[in-house]
């Protein structure tokens, strides 16, 4: 048991601190000590709140762009006050200690790139980006205080956030990339996701089948808990437990 009084298996501690292939693969509960609303819980999840199907879809977007435009500039100034959490500290720490270290998220937030992490790959794209919605090119520099969306200055379509809404695919070459190292690592490590969201949610399954280890940590049950040894609380105290119990000099 560590001094956080978390309970890591001496087998798991070993495996870490030998492995050179692991992946972390993260969702919003790593946000969520950050003050970020999660998705799914049911009090305080956004989709508690509102609508998927009236926020996050590209038919949502046609037919009303001010309010979809609107949701996610809301959530734009939400996120620029809030900062990275003892969790995204650890994974960086842990990313710099394992050579073959690969950071995958769901999260739109760039909370791991303030706490250090490089280059994760952003299944689910980025809040802070926009891009067109006709043409695609990328629009870097939209006020944030509209509240409508601008035009493109290539073809006057709409700008919209560069994010996968449900119905979309993922970035091809990011998706690529992470199926590729999920096939290859030693250790998968899920982190504060629901694993509910697919094709995100087929990494763990494809590691496990690939053979590697599946570490889950996470406040509540999840469909992957069958196929995962499972740290059991929150991300923000877990995982500084963990760097404690397999590097004990990171402290
Ligand atoms: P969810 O809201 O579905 O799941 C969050 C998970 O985090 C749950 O399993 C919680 O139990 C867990 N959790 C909450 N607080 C935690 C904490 N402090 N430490 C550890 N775990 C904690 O969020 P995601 O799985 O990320 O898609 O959702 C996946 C996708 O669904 C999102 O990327 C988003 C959403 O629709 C897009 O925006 C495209």
């Amino acid at each position: 048991m560590t001094e956080a009084g978390i309970v890591v298996a001496p087998a798991l501690i070993e495996a870490l601190r030998s492995a050179t292939r692991v992946m972390f693969f993260t969702g919003a509960g790593v946000s969520a000590e950050s003050g970020l609303p999660t998705f799914r819980d049911p009090q305080q999840g956004l989709w508690a709140k509102f609508k998927p199907e009236d926020l996050a879809t590209p038919q949502a977007f046609a037919r009303d762009p001010e309010t979809v435009w609107r949701w996610y500039q809301w959530r734009r100034r939400m996120h620029a006050t809030v900062a990275p959490n003892p969790a995204h500290h650890a994974i960086a720490k842990m990313q710099a200690r394992i050579p073959g270290a690969v950071l995958v998220t769901q999260n739109v937030d760039r909370l791991h790139e303030l706490a250090g992490s490089e280059a994760p790959l952003h299944l689910h794209g980025h809040l802070f980006r926009n891009r067109c919605a006709s043409c695609g090119v990328a629009m870097p520099d939209v006020d944030d205080a509209l509240d409508t969306p601008p035009r493109c200055d290539s073809c006057g379509g709409l700008c919209r956030p560069d994010i996968v809404w449900f119905g979309e695919g993922l970035p091809r070459t990011v998706w690529q990339e992470a199926t590729r190292a999920a096939q290859k690592v030693e250790i998968l490590i899920s982190i504060g996701t629901s694993a509910m969201v697919t094709p995100a949610a087929e990494l763990p399954r494809l590691a496990r089948r690939a053979g590697a280890l599946v570490i889950q940590i996470n406040t509540a049950p999840t469909p992957l808990d069958p196929i995962a040894h499972n740290l059991r609380g929150p991300a923000g105290r877990v995982l500084p437990a963990l760097v404690e119990a397999v590097w004990p000099s990171a402290r």
